[in-house]
């Protein structure tokens, strides 16, 4: 079983990293336009994994996608990423083309595969992927929900001085600020957060994990790697094991929540044919608003895709 990752940036290269520690698929294929560059990654990369006993084969490559072929998914994080300063909507005619791209060059060596999308503006770049492919949208799948619900919880446990692992939280919408974390479906250990913490209170979590992703861009001067990249592995070990685990992940809308033609955060089952099922939630209107005001957030970006830019270079 083989799985290869485009970009071996700080996502893509961490990825490949603990995605391999995990020793549950046979082959990572590392691949980066950079000469030389996933060779160094995945050099490293293995003689790591010769210490921690696992016996997945790491291979860096240049450019050359007949490398990847059949691979049971390919995980796209190539792109520019974000600086001080820059919105994740910054970037999206520049990422738009490269996705638009390593898409086309992927599914032409692995035809079966399916696709997790990580480049950002998230479910803009995922929906560019889905119209590249042309392959059904249960197969064409974005990381965010689960790195966004991860940075509420984690915010919440210090706030409640919990543990994370204990509190479980729904979230939707798109991958920015008009994300939707849910109140009313927030627990822990199944107590509902209202036990524990105001609505009010909640907000100021809420409005802390928007900025989430900006917090460390600020720190860092570029974008998060650890979290995304174990929110990628999530999705990988649930897809792989088939175990259908239910998991937020930006998927094509197709009148679910009365939205359509839209990528947009919602939980989901995965299975081993990709996204088996899209799970719609009963929400109050308050709830549906924002929802809905996400996903107009969402059609504006689509709207300013320069598609004919991305058609005339392939
Ligand atoms: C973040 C990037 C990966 O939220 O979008 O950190």
């Amino acid at each position: 079983m083989k799985v290869t990752i485009i970009g071996a940036g700080n996502v893509g290269a961490s990825c490949a990293s603990l995605l391999s520690q995990k020793n549950i698929v046979e082959e990572v294929v590392l691949l980066d336009v950079r000469k030389k560059f996933s060779e160094g990654k995945s050099l490293d990369i293995s003689q790591m994994l010769s210490i921690i006993e696992s016996n997945t084969h790491v291979l860096g490559i240049t450019n050359d996608y007949s490398k990847t072929k059949n691979s049971e998914i390919i995980i796209i994080t190539c792109g520019i990423p974000r600086t001080p300063g820059m919105s994740r909507d910054d970037l999206m005619n520049t990422n738009a083309k490269i996705i638009h791209s390593v898409t086309k060059q992927s599914l032409f060596f692995s035809p079966k595969a399916k696709f997790i999308i990580v480049s950002n503006p998230l479910d803009v770049m995922a929906y560019v992927s889905y119209i590249t492919s042309k392959i059904d949208s249960s197969r064409i799948i974005g990381m965010a929900g689960i790195l966004d619900s991860v940075r509420y919880r984690y915010f919440l446990s210090k706030e409640l001085n919990c543990s994370p692992h204990d509190i479980q939280s729904m979230l939707l919408g798109g991958h920015g600020d008009t994300m939707v974390p849910l109140y009313r479906y927030t627990s822990i250990s199944g107590i509902p957060i209202s036990e524990f913490l105001s609505k009010d209170k909640n907000q100021v979590i809420i409005e802390k994990t928007k900025k989430g992703g900006e917090e460390i861009v600020n720190l860092l001067g570029t974008s998060a790697w650890m979290a995304p990249s174990a929110s990628i592995v999530q999705m990988v070990e649930a897809l792989l094991k088939n175990s259908k685990k239910i998991l937020l992940c930006s998927v094509f809308l197709k009148g679910e929540y009365d939205l359509k033609n839209v990528y947009l955060g919602v939980p989901v089952i995965l299975g081993k044919s990709g996204v088996e099922k899209i799970i719609e939630l009963k929400l109050n209107k308050e709830e549906k608003n924002l929802l809905t005001n996400s996903a107009n957030h969402i059609k504006n970006m689509m709207k300013k895709l320069k598609l004919n830019d991305i058609n005339s270079i392939i």
